[in-house]
Order: C-alpha cells, then sequence, then structure tokens
C-alpha cells in the first residue's frame, strides 16, 4: 500500500514537471541568427505599432502586416530620411482565410514568414544600412534566400532608404 502511495506521489511530480517543462517550452524560443546577417526576431515586437497592412496576390495569397518599433515610429511621425540606426520593421505575413463567421470577410488564416530589417549604417553599410532576416516557425531561412533580400529593396525603393511600406493614414 505504502509503496503504491510512493510511487503515485513521484508520478504526479513527474507530472507536474513535465507540465512546468511545456511551459517553458510554450514560450517564443529566441530565433537563431539569419545567415549573412545574423538578424535576430526581435523582443516583444508584437506590441509595436502598426506602419501598415498589406496584401499578397496569388500563388502567395497573403495578408501582412508591418510593425515598427519606437525608433521607426519616430522617424515617420518627423518624415525623416535615411531611418536612423537603431530602427527596426517587422513583417508578419499570413495566409488568406474566409472568415468561418462572416462568408465576405477575409481573415489571417496560417502564419508564413515574419521578415525583419535592422538599421545599422557601418555593420551593414554594403547593404544600404538595413540588415536583413527571415524565419518561418521562428528559424531563419537559408542564405540563398537571403541573399534575394536587399537586391529587391535596392531595385525598387532605394529612394526611400530601402523601405516599401508607407504610413497607412
Ligand atoms: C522580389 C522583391 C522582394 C524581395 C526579394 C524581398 N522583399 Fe521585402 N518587401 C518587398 C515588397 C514589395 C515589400 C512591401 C510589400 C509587403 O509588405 O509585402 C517588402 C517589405 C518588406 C519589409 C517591410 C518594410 C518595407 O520595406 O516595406 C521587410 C521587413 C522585408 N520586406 C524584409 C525582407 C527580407 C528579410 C527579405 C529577404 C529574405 C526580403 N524582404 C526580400 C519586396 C521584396
Amino acid at each position: 500500500m505504502r509503496k503504491i502511495r510512493l510511487a503515485q506521489v513521484a508520478l504526479n511530480a513527474a507530472l507536474l514537471l513535465g507540465t512546468v517543462g511545456h511551459h517553458a517550452l510554450a514560450e517564443p524560443a529566441k530565433s537563431a541568427p539569419s545567415p549573412i546577417y545574423g538578424v535576430t526576431i526581435p523582443d516583444g515586437y508584437r506590441k509595436w505599432q502598426m506602419i501598415a497592412p498589406a496584401e499578397e496576390a496569388a500563388p502567395l495569397d497573403e495578408l501582412r502586416v508591418v510593425l515598427g518599433n519606437p525608433a521607426a515610429i519616430k522617424a515617420i511621425e518627423k518624415s525623416t530620411l535615411p531611418y536612423p540606426d537603431g530602427t527596426i520593421l517587422v513583417k508578419l505575413a499570413y495566409k488568406r482565410k474566409q472568415s468561418p463567421e462572416f462568408a465576405t470577410a477575409t481573415i489571417p488564416g496560417e502564419p508564413t514568414t515574419v521578415q525583419v530589417m535592422v538599421k545599422d549604417s557601418r555593420r551593414y553599410a554594403s547593404t544600404g544600412g538595413w540588415g536583413f532576416g527571415r524565419f518561418i516557425n521562428g528559424q531563419p531561412v537559408d542564405a540563398a534566400q537571403h541573399q534575394t533580400c536587399f537586391a529587391c529593396h535596392a531595385a525598387k525603393v532605394k529612394d526611400r532608404d530601402y523601405v516599401f511600406t508607407r504610413f497607412a493614414p
């Protein structure tokens, strides 16, 4: 009888520890740094201010939102370019999904990528002062994909400090 009791106590303790461990894992893990640039997903970005939403047509069919840290928002409010060192922009992307409650409404479905641009004019001097990171499930994609970032941003929006997104009214 006593042995069974002890076994139960041990089991309960294990379950409890297991639960604690599970919660610890559920915390967003720190991402590995992106190749080439060494950019990570910034802490607390989910509470940053929105700069603008966006939508991407097929084949990606995504809803997106770009957030900026306080340095980014301040620069936008003052309309100062280039963005100062310390600026961070984060773009969240989701598959488009029809609202289950309301047919004409489109809502965010599966998250697809988190993309980050960090301004550090010295460290990233050869790419307009910007470091880039693209993350899927919290982990960076390969170097080949990171080689494409600056080329496209430079080709299209060099005159706006390589940033596409304008502040949504
Ligand atoms: C073929 C062109 C192209 C490539 C390649 C590209 N981007 Fe962009 N990026 C865009 C466009 C267009 C937008 C604005 C529209 C949107 O938000 O989807 C954008 C927006 C962004 C933004 C929000 C700030 C801004 O400029 O508006 C971030 C952050 C970003 N891209 C990161 C990346 C990263 C990281 C990579 C490489 C892994 C990358 N981009 C590669 C075209 C590109």
